[in-house]
């Protein structure tokens, strides 16, 4: 093993999403440090930088955010919150004051500058992990996209994708499983999972997780027994995780901001254009 793979191997290892945070001081010049260190070790579609982050550390604003993503409290004791965007709004006004042809203004730039701003994040989780910083990403992100934008200034194609709430860790959680790559990696065609797959893979991780949500948070054992919950599997379709009828809501919110903020889908050319 090279030395950067034992670094990289350790720091795999070592991954955890923190949800507790100490209030220690961050300082805001080590983020900055970290983030440009991150784009450097980031691919990015035609190198055009196309992600955004801001950074919230002010704790009244700290608190509008907490707010807006569903009263997560580690968002109120960690430090920082960044938010990541999908941007092409700069790429556009450079194009425009150099005379080029305007575009990034549809879907397909949307999803790219997406790809962008998440390849960042997670370069930018690892090497915070790096330096004995705890993260975890704010899926509520995209349940708040429009209000955050709105919240954040941020201007047309520009939207938040993500966020990470950085600080220093309160908690020492044990590592989370993960699939077995026997399931998830596949040689030359999709290889279509049978009955027998799933129960054999899923098993341990049904019960394990099972376990872990009840014992979190022990008020959820009397509404999962309200709501007829009997499995991990009920449970996470259930309005108490991924209520789909919410995520269908949410689905319809984030495809009005992503047109609203002119990454649309442009109509198909006529015979005449
Ligand atoms: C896109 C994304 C959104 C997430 N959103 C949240 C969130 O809103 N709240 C939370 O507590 N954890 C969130 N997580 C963390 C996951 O729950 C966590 O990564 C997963 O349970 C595996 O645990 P680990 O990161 O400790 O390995 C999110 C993770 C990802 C990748």
């Amino acid at each position: 093993m090279t030395d950067a793979t034992a670094i990289f191997h350790d720091l795999m290892g070592a991954h955890r999403s923190i949800r507790r945070y100490k209030s220690d001081p961050l300082d805001p010049a080590l983020i900055d440090a970290v983030l440009v260190q991150a784009l450097h070790g980031s691919s990015s579609s035609g190198n055009l930088n196309t992600a955004t982050v801001i950074k919230t550390m002010d704790a009244e604003r700290r608190r509008s955010l907490w707010a807006l993503h569903a009263r997560q409290d580690m968002i109120l004791q960690a430090p920082c919150v960044l938010t990541f965007c999908a941007d092409t709004h700069r790429t556009r006004t450079w194009l425009a004051q150099r005379g080029a042809r305007l575009g990034f203004g549809d879907l397909k730039s949307f999803l790219m500058a997406a790809f962008d701003a998440v390849i960042l994040a997670q370069t930018a989780a690892l090497a915070f992990e790096s330096r004995g910083l705890g993260i975890c990403y704010m899926g509520t992100t995209l349940f708040s996209m429009e209000r955050i934008a709105e919240f954040l200034d941020l201007p047309d194609h520009c939207v938040p994708v993500t966020s990470l709430v950085v600080g220093w860790p309160a908690e020492a959680p044990s590592q989370r499983d993960r699939l077995p790559g026997a399931l998830w990696i596949h040689d030359e065609r999709y290889r279509h999972p049978t009955p027998e797959h799933i129960d054999a893979h899923y098993a341990g991780r049904d019960r394990r997780g099972w376990e872990r949500y009840r014992n979190a948070d022990p008020s959820l054992i009397e509404q999962m027994r309200e709501a007829g919950i009997t499995s991990l599997a009920q449970y996470y379709t259930s309005p108490l995780k991924y209520d789909p009828d919410l995520f269908a809501r949410f689905s319809r919110e984030i495809h009005a901001a992503i047109e609203a903020r002119g990454f649309g889908v442009p109509p198909a050319p006529t015979q005449t254009d």
